[in-house]
């Protein structure tokens, strides 16, 4: 053990040693030069972009040159990487030259925004080390599978490229897994999302608003869940959004003028939202009563949708709301008629279709409302939903409509089963359900009630007469049953 231990002798000596290695390495770094195809890129770009910084004229050492960055080496080994190139807001004109991926293989970040480059992007294709890339406004084209194993990709911003040729969505990001700012806002890009969001774990970013996309919020979207900034704004998207509730991070959502529909979803986990902005779609339904008391809110629109039931009262705290021209029962808070009430529980069942929501508005069904028929009393006779391609269940909140005489949910794709409580309907006379995916038994109505069940696969009916058989092998097609003979 006490060979080991080291005198001041030894230290000071050892001292010494690290200084002259360490100046050494400050040498040969001064010496150390870009070579081959990274220095012959570097002069290509010089050649092809105006005004080129002054020092990439009058500077040797390329490692020298005004923004540019090289990377550090200890030992002399004659090489040198480029890692960085900022050439932002320098009022550059020109190109920036093909290659780029095949020489400068150590590039860290590279920024060239807020210039007025013009033509195509150049490829990055496996440029594993890049870290940062800011490539906005002017570029022409972007060639296929550019960003293909970028493994180390943190940003990607190609902000303003209004000229580039109409592109879609680029697949081969999904290297990119830890990809946290992506904005290709204002880009021409088209097509629909591809369901892919699931490899980017960490995004809080993303930035595609003003571009030309369409097609629905893939499922994966609900794996962003570390999603602050989210701008899809002006385009043609459409779908739902019940994506939104599992963001729970989410503080801007940015989804006005589309064609987004169904119902605002139930946004009480993301408690740190501040904008959501839904304006000037096709959203239909009630407003979740959740939404009114998110604690961060500050500025919400909801307007020009589709929207039912009571206009919402925010919190006081709320900067700015915007909610004309929807349909709320009434141009102020407060509650509905009981009959809108119902009749909007009968649209949530069906997720509330477009269809039900353009006329279903207002506070008196008996006011022009599709598919209901009232009495000159103002009571409701009739809803017939016939064949309208409806999905979802028939809701039991059909028993409040004590007046009803005839119901014809048939020719729909209605599943689950036949509400027991229908049951209590004491004037229903006629209850078409046929034409639909209904399953499990039929609940037992009054004699005097017809029913047709005919074309529910999977709907039994308990034990019929046989005498109304048309054959005993055909049990599950039922005609109209008077119940009365059962
Ligand atoms: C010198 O740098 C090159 C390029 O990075 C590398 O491939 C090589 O291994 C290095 N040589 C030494 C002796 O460090
Ligand atoms: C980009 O191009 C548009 C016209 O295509 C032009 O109006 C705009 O000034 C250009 N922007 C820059 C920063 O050069
Ligand atoms: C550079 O990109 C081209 C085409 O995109 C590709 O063929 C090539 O392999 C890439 N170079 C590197 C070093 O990955
Ligand atoms: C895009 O360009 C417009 C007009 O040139 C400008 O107002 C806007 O700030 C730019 N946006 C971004 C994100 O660069
Ligand atoms: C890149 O995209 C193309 C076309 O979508 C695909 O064939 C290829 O497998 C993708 N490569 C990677 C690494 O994702
Ligand atoms: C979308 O495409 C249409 C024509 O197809 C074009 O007029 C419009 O400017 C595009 N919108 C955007 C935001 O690029
Ligand atoms: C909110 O989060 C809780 C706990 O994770 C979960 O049980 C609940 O379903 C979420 N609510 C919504 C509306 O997503
Ligand atoms: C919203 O905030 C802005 C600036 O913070 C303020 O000027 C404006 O008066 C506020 N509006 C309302 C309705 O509180
Ligand atoms: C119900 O609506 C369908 C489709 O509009 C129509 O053909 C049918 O005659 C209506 N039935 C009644 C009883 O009004
Ligand atoms: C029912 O679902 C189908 C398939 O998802 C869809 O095309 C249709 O528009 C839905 N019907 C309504 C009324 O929303
Ligand atoms: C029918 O059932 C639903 C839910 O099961 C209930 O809310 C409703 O009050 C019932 N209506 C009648 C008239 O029994
Ligand atoms: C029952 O509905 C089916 C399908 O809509 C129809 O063909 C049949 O005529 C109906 N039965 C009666 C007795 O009206």
């Amino acid at each position: 053990m006490d060979k080991l231990r080291l005198d001041s002798k030894t230290l000071t000596l050892l001292f010494l040693l690290l200084l002259f290695l360490w100046l050494q390495c400050l040498e040969s770094n001064n010496n150390n030069e870009i070579v081959g195809e990274e220095a012959a890129y570097l002069i290509n770009l010089r050649n092809n972009i105006s005004p080129a910084p002054s020092t990439w004229f009058t500077v040797t050492n390329m490692c020298e040159w005004s923004h540019v960055t090289c990377s550090f080496v200890l030992f002399n080994n004659n090489t040198r990487h480029v890692e960085e190139i900022n050439l932002a807001s320098k009022s550059l004109k020109g190109k920036l030259p093909p290659g780029l991926n095949n020489s400068l293989v150590n590039l860290r970040r590279l920024d060239v925004s807020y210039n007025s480059l013009t033509g195509p992007i150049p490829s990055f294709v496996g440029l594993s080390s890049l870290q940062e890339l800011f490539i906005e406004h002017n570029f022409t084209s972007i060639p296929d599978f550019s960003f293909q194993g970028l493994t180390s990709l943190q940003k990607l911003i190609l902000d303003n490229n209004t000229n580039l040729s109409p592109w879609t969505f680029p697949a081969n990001l999904t290297a990119s897994t830890g990809l946290i700012t992506l904005s290709l806002y204002a880009t021409n890009l088209i097509g629909s999302l591809p369901d892919t969001c699931h490899f980017f774990p960490n995004l809080q970013y993303l930035y595609l608003d003003t571009n030309n996309l369409t097609g629905v919020l893939p499922k994966s979207f609900e794996k962003l869940l570390n999603l602050k900034y989210l701008f899809l704004n002006d385009q043609s998207l459409s779908g739902r959004i019940e994506v939104l509730s599992s963001m729970t991070q989410l503080q801007v959502a940015w989804l006005e003028r589309n064609f987004f529909e169904g119902p605002i979803p139930d946004l009480s986990n993301c408690t740190m939202l501040r904008y959501l902005m839904l304006g000037d779609n096709q959203l239909t339904g009630e407003v979740p009563p959740s939404l009114v008391n998110l604690p961060k809110l500050w500025q919400v629109s909801l307007a020009n949708n589709w929207l039912q039931g009571p206009m919402p009262l925010f919190n006081t705290s709320v900067n700015e709301t915007k909610l004309e021209g929807n349909g709320y029962c009434l141009d102020h808070p407060g509650p509905c008629h009981h009959t809108v009430a119902t009749l909007l529980q009968l649209a949530q069942a069906f997720g509330y279709p477009l269809l039900l929501a353009r006329s279903w508005r207002g506070n008196d069904p008996c006011k022009g409302w599709s598919f209901i028929r009232c009495d000159v009393q103002g009571k409701i006779r009739a809803v017939n939903l016939t064949k309208l391609n409806l999905n979802g269940t028939i809701s039991p909140a059909f028993a409040n409509l004590i007046d009803l005489q005839e119901l014809y949910p048939g020719g729909n794709n209605l599943r689950e089963s036949i509400p027991e409580n229908l049951t209590t309907l004491s004037q229903l006379k006629i209850l078409d359900v046929s034409n639909n995916n209904l399953s499990g038994i039929v609940p037992r109505f009054s004699p005097n009630m017809m029913i047709n069940t005919t074309n529910n696969a999977f709907l039994v009916t308990r034990s019929p007469p046989p005498t109304l058989l048309p054959s005993p092998t055909k049990r599950t097609h039922h005609l109209w049953i008077k119940l009365g003979t059962l």
